[in-house]
């Protein structure tokens, strides 16, 4: 089994408590606040076609949905387990006129190039095997001049290293999930980042990258 798979096979066994875990009281107010700065940050104009790269459960698209109201957003996942729950999420807000998944590896993605006006990918840069592949794949799918949203966590600064280490340490052995990956840097390297957020110390951020 090649290690795409394997992060395949994963997730289809996360896929039936995935949004219990992201739904716990602790997590889920800040992360609601974090998922909604980053579709704001889009900047969504109402007829963009926009890719969700590792939708997952397909928590970001009906709210994205509702800003496309004449265009699309396309959830993608490496996973058939999360797409399926992204689909029904999509059906049970009223939303799948404008919704569409598709199962795609975004190391080597199926989709043209230059296709997408905007791309969006949240807390998934750090679990795929290859980010730079990705991250690739991503500014060519991405047409000229068009943007794209990246939330993910990464290493914080001061006192909460000491929070951050045992979260990283059981994230890494645990879920695979590699919170200390230099993404910023491997984003740079493909796009101009126009701005940047932090929250919890730069725990979390928000990237809006131009190609
Ligand atoms: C931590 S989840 C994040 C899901 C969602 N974006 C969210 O914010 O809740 C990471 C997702 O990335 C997907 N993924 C991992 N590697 C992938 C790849 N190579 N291509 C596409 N999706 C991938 C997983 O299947 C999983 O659904």
């Amino acid at each position: 089994m090649s290690s795409n798979e394997k992060v395949a096979s994963r997730y289809d066994k996360w896929s039936y408590f995935y949004d219990f875990v992201d739904n716990f009281p602790v997590i889920s107010r800040p992360q609601r606040t974090w998922r909604m700065n980053s579709v704001e940050a889009l900047d969504l104009g109402g007829d963009e076609l926009v890719l969700d790269v590792g939708t997952g459960s397909g928590y970001m698209l009906p709210d994205i949905a509702k800003r496309v109201i004449d265009g699309q957003v396309i959830g993608s996942d490496i996973s058939e387990g999360m797409l399926y729950r992204a689909e029904r999420r999509a059906a049970m807000e009223g939303v799948d006129d404008r919704v569409r998944t598709v199962k795609d590896d975004i190391e080597g993605s199926k989709f043209p190039s230059d296709h997408f006006d905007k791309l969006i990918t949240t807390f998934t840069l750090t679990t795929v095997p290859n980010p730079m592949k990705a991250i690739k794949e991503c500014h060519r799918i991405l047409k000229e001049g068009g943007k794209m949203v990246v939330l993910d966590t990464g290493k914080p600064d001061g006192l909460s290293k000491l929070f951050f280490y045992p979260m990283m340490l059981s994230a890494k052995l645990f879920g695979k999930t590699h919170m200390d990956r230099d993404i910023k840097g491997a984003l740079e390297e493909h796009f101009d980042i126009v701005e940047s957020k932090e929250y919890m110390c730069g725990m979390v951020y928000l990237l809006c990258c131009e190609k």
